[in-house]
């Protein structure tokens, strides 16, 4: 495999490491996706930095590679999504990176990046691997989300997301959020409109005793 180490690397390599070598042992793994019983959330420590940013790059590629021209894909690959950046996201007091990991391999299964610099907290990055899409994942992440933003007294839940991408906004519309402006990303040197979508935190739902 590329060796990844490096913030600035060259832009063939990471895009090497990203289309076709994904880190061995977090690759997708995956036997039985249909079994979420055995995913397990945690949050992310610094030591998790290289493997998610071979897992993150992957699937940013996966989902947005088919509708990006190749140099504004590798460029923006190569600014977000190096283990250096990854170790200064996680290491960034104000951010939460949860891992879902696949009990059984190790392997992660999907990831959610939180923001909270005041009670406005973004949700910055969700992602689910293609096998576990569909399968209750990223609500099960979701609800690791609600959780985390109580933690941190926030009040309101907010994110960008890519007007074409139309099974995220349609899972963000079923959870709660709602568009509420709209907003300019950059990817590599194509400037592409994102929704914003809004929603309160929900309270914590009372369980029952016994
Ligand atoms: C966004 C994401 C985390 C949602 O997880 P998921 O497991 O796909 O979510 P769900 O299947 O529970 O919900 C998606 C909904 O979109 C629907 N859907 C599927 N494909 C769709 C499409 N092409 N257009 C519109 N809706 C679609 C599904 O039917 C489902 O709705 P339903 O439960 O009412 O049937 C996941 O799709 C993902 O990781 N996508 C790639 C990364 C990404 O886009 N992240 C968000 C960046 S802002």
């Amino acid at each position: 495999m590329v060796n990844a180490s490096a913030a600035g690397g060259n832009v063939e390599s990471w895009s090497f490491m990203y289309a076709d070598a994904p880190d061995e042992r977090w690759g997708t793994s995956v036997t039985n996706p249909a079994d979420c019983s055995r995913i397990v959330l945690r949050r992310a420590t610094t030591d998790d930095a290289r493997a998610l940013s071979g897992f993150a790059a992957r699937s940013f590629q996966e989902t947005f590679g088919p509708e990006s021209k190749p140099r504004d894909m590798e460029a923006y690959l190569a600014k977000a999504f190096s283990p250096a950046v990854q170790t200064a996201e996680i290491a960034d007091a104000a951010a939460t990176v949860i891992l879902a990991l696949d009990d059984r391999t190790s392997g992660l299964a999907g990831y959610a990046h939180l923001v909270a610099r005041n009670a406005d907290i973004e949700l910055k990055r969700l992602y689910v691997d293609a096998p576990w899409k569909g399968r209750g994942l990223a609500a099960r992440l979701m609800d690791r989300i609600f959780e985390e933003c109580r933690r941190h007294g926030g009040d309101r839940l907010w994110l960008t997301v890519w007007v074409r991408n139309h099974r995220a906004m349609a899972f963000y519309e079923k959870v709660g959020f709602r568009v509420s402006g709209s907003e300019t990303f950059m990817l590599g040197d194509d400037a592409q409109t994102d929704h914003v979508m809004e929603m309160a935190v929900p309270r914590a739902v009372a369980r029952p005793s016994g």
